[in-house]
């Protein structure tokens, strides 16, 4: 049978990753795809920069346009990332018939709508796995494993580099730059790493699974974001003491009045399997009402790991090339005219537990005036510590564990605990989760 041709968009991490895993295991790879895959273009800014793979056997070039409008292209593989460029290109691509896989999150968080809606009109496949967390196959395992659950909660750690830098921070106290350094030298950050310290790479993941999830239109702009970026070791060393981990999570949640989508720190019992996922290892807890909890561990980041959900999406485009569109699996897991508008719940609408520190002055009463606020808003608390002041420190920490309450009631008790003449500076508020 004739052999399926690959282009690939940029040869960097992923893209060299993805060459040297085809050439690699071709063998194998032809068994499982039943055809040969050949990459026979690539693409790439510098042609000079030295490459993880052999090119030898395919032609490169600068011009990205001469991949998406190769006329023996049947698979272009976008991996050069952003959303501008990489937007046109696939888009191109469909309208040329091809079928595309990509890495992109940003790009299919932001434009996914847009791109399926093309591509179902072309008759052609657009599949993403390996946008989120790496690795692990969690978009295959909700969209077709657990398609006879109705699913009410996915939650995981899916920013390697963010959960690269929480572990080293707390294992071996390293500073926040250095490892952040480290983690863009072993490829795993983005072009622009704030997205991965501010948290927006994560939201752009939580987008595609709450979207595949729950059968919603893709809204990153209605994803709640906070990042790592003014997470102190203080309260890493807190929430140890108190038997919790701080993880770095993407949440959406789904009841019958509405969706949470939310991406925070987030303090986890420490003795949870998932708030021992440390490194750059991603995990992703999906919860269906036929399978219960579910989990699902691996590589977030890096170039191998990435790779081997690339050639699986390839692998899949291979087998179905031959099959009638509409009888593909839908891009969103759902049919496309069965995606439901189900409402998006306020920040404080938010139902959690929360972990809260404030500075005060070590003087008698404090601690009751600090009660009495969490009373007048019917928050129970879960536990409360009082530090030792720090050498040099004239006031004391005070932290609060709740039970699972309203956002908004905290704020408002925040509001009224900062307003009063003991208390010094803004509150460290983290969300926790019992995950159980
Ligand atoms: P890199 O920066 O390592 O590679 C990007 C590649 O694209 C390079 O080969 C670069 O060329 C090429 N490129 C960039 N811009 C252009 C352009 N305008 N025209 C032509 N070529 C261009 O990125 P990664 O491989 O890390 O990431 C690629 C995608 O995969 C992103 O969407 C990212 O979010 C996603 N991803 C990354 C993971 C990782 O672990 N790194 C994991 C999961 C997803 P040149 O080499 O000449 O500079
Ligand atoms: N920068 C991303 C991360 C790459 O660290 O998780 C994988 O999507």
């Amino acid at each position: 049978m004739k052999s399926i041709k690959v282009g690939i968009l940029g040869l960097g991490t992923v893209g060299g990753g993805t060459a040297n895993v085809l050439q690699r295991n071709a063998a194998e790879i032809t068994r499982r795809a039943g055809r040969d895959i050949e990459v026979i273009i690539a693409s790439v800014r510098d042609l000079t920069r030295e490459r993880r793979c052999d090119c030898s056997s395919l032609h490169l070039t600068t011009d990205p346009a001469e991949v998406v409008n190769h006329p023996d292209v049947d698979i272009v593989v976008e991996l050069i990332g952003g959303e501008t460029q990489a937007k046109d290109l696939v888009l191109q691509a469909i309208d040329n018939g091809k079928h595309v896989v990509t890495a992109n999150k940003a790009l299919i968080a932001l434009h996914g709508n847009e791109i399926f809606a093309a591509a179902q009109e072309e008759g052609v496949s657009v599949l993403f796995e390996a946008a989120v967390a790496g690795g692990i196959s969690i978009i295959k395992s909700i969209r077709e494993g657990m398609a006879g659950n109705r699913i009410d909660l996915v939650a995981g750690i899916i920013n390697g580099t963010g959960n690269f830098i929480l572990t080293e921070m707390r294992d071996k106290g390293r500073p926040f730059a250095e490892v952040l350094t480290e983690a863009q030298a072993l490829g795993y950050a983005e072009a622009d790493p704030t997205f991965d310290v501010e948290g927006i790479d994560a939201a752009h993941k939580l987008t595609i699974l709450a979207s595949i999830a729950f059968g919603i239109p893709l809204q990153f702009e209605n994803v709640y974001t906070e990042g790592i970026s003014e997470l102190s070791l203080t309260d890493v060393a807190y929430a140890e003491e108190l038997g919790y981990r701080i993880k770095h999570l993407g949440i959406a949640k789904a009841d019958a009045s509405g969706v949470e989508l939310r991406v925070h720190p987030t303090l986890i019992p420490a003795k949870r399997l998932i708030a021992n996922v440390n490194g750059v290892m991603n995990a992703v807890m999906v919860r269906g009402d036929a399978v219960g909890n579910t989990l699902h561990y691996g590589a977030g980041a890096g170039a191998e790991p990435t790779a081997s959900a690339v050639v699986a999406d390839i692998v899949d485009v291979a087998r179905t090339i031959t099959a009638d569109p509409h009888s593909r699996v839908p891009h969103l897991a759902f049919q496309p005219d069965a995606l439901a508008n189900l409402p998006i719940k306020a920040q404080d609408e938010f139902k959690c537990a929360y972990y809260l520190r404030f500075e005060v002055n070590d003087v008698a009463g404090v601690m009751s005036q600090l009660s009495a606020q969490f009373a007048d808003q019917d928050i129970s608390i879960e536990a409360i510590t009082q530090k030792e002041p720090q050498p040099g420190d004239d006031f004391v920490s005070v932290i609060f564990i709740t039970q699972r309450t309203l956002e908004g009631r905290v704020d408002r008790a925040i509001k009224r605990i900062e307003a009063m003449q003991d208390v010094r500076c803004k509150t460290v508020k983290i969300r926790v989760e019992h995950l159980n």
